[in-house]
């Protein structure tokens, strides 16, 4: 059974880009050179999704936790989603990808928060695809942060989700298939409220190596699942008496 999200507008993909710092550590090179490598992947990786009825892609790129590593490599990852934002958006509205950035903006160094929101409105007709890149994001800091203003108590699971991704900038989107490359196998505070019926798969391929044929093939073992949320949609035993 596909959920109603995967119905109205494709499947709604998240991935843990995870394995840039091992990456680049295996081959004697700096960690940010594995970040740098990270951001090709990216670019392979939305492109290929349309053709696999994908129709939204998340990506985490840096978490709220991701502040504790020292300044260089921080300051590293900024300059490169700096950079991202000037260099991609005209290929990303070329290609109909209509991006936005998940996550709060309000730490951001300067700046960043504007090109985010330039990036958003030259994109915004993009129909293919809808890529979110989540940007000091904390799934439990949005959901804390929904609870606090919290008025309704009725407000339901809808509507509670509303609030919860509107702490982060984004719409309620449920996952339908959560990748996480690297080797871990962890949801590190991604979109905890959003996966919840998500169906799960962990790579050993590290996040610069991840291409379109590590995408089918997790999209294909996607297709294989049986998913029942709670139910049974399809049930292989008759029912007992
Ligand atoms: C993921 O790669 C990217 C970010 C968290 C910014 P890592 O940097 O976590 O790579 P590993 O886990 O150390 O290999
Ligand atoms: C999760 O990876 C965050 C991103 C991929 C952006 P981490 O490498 O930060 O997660 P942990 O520390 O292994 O849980
Ligand atoms: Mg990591």
């Amino acid at each position: 059974m596909q959920s109603p999200t995967a119905a109205r507008s494709g499947l709604h993909a998240a991935i843990i880009m995870d394995g840039n710092g091992h990456w680049a550590t295996q081959r004697g090179l700096p960690r940010i050179a594995g970040h740098r490598r990270g951001v090709e992947a990216i670019r392979v990786t939305a492109e290929a999704c349309p053709d696999l009825g994908i129709g939204t892609l998340t990506l985490y790129a840096f978490s709220a936790d991701n502040w504790q590593r020292p300044a260089d490599e921080v300051g590293g990852l900024m300059r490169l989603l700096r950079t991202y934002l000037r260099n991609e958006t005209a290929r990303l509205a070329r290609t109909g990808t209509r991006l936005s950035v998940i996550g709060r903006r309000d730490r951001l160094p300067d700046g960043i928060a504007q090109a985010i929101q330039a990036a958003e409105a030259a994109t915004a007709a993009g129909e293919r695809l809808h890529l979110r890149i989540a940007v000091d994001y904390s799934a439990r800091d949005a959901i804390i942060a929904a609870a606090a203003r919290l008025q309704d108590p009725e407000i339901g699971r809808a509507g509670f989700g509303q609030m919860v991704a509107g702490e982060m900038h984004g719409s309620p989107v449920d996952v339908d298939l959560l990748i996480r490359t690297g080797g871990e196998k962890r949801l590190s505070d991604f979109l905890l409220w959003e996966a919840a019926y998500a169906e799960l798969h962990f790579t050993e391929r590290m996040w610069p190596e991840f291409g379109e044929g590590d995408l089918a093939e997790a999209v294909a073992e996607f297709r294989r699942r049986d998913r029942r949320f709670g139910g049974l949609t399809n049930p292989k035993v008759p029912a007992a008496a």
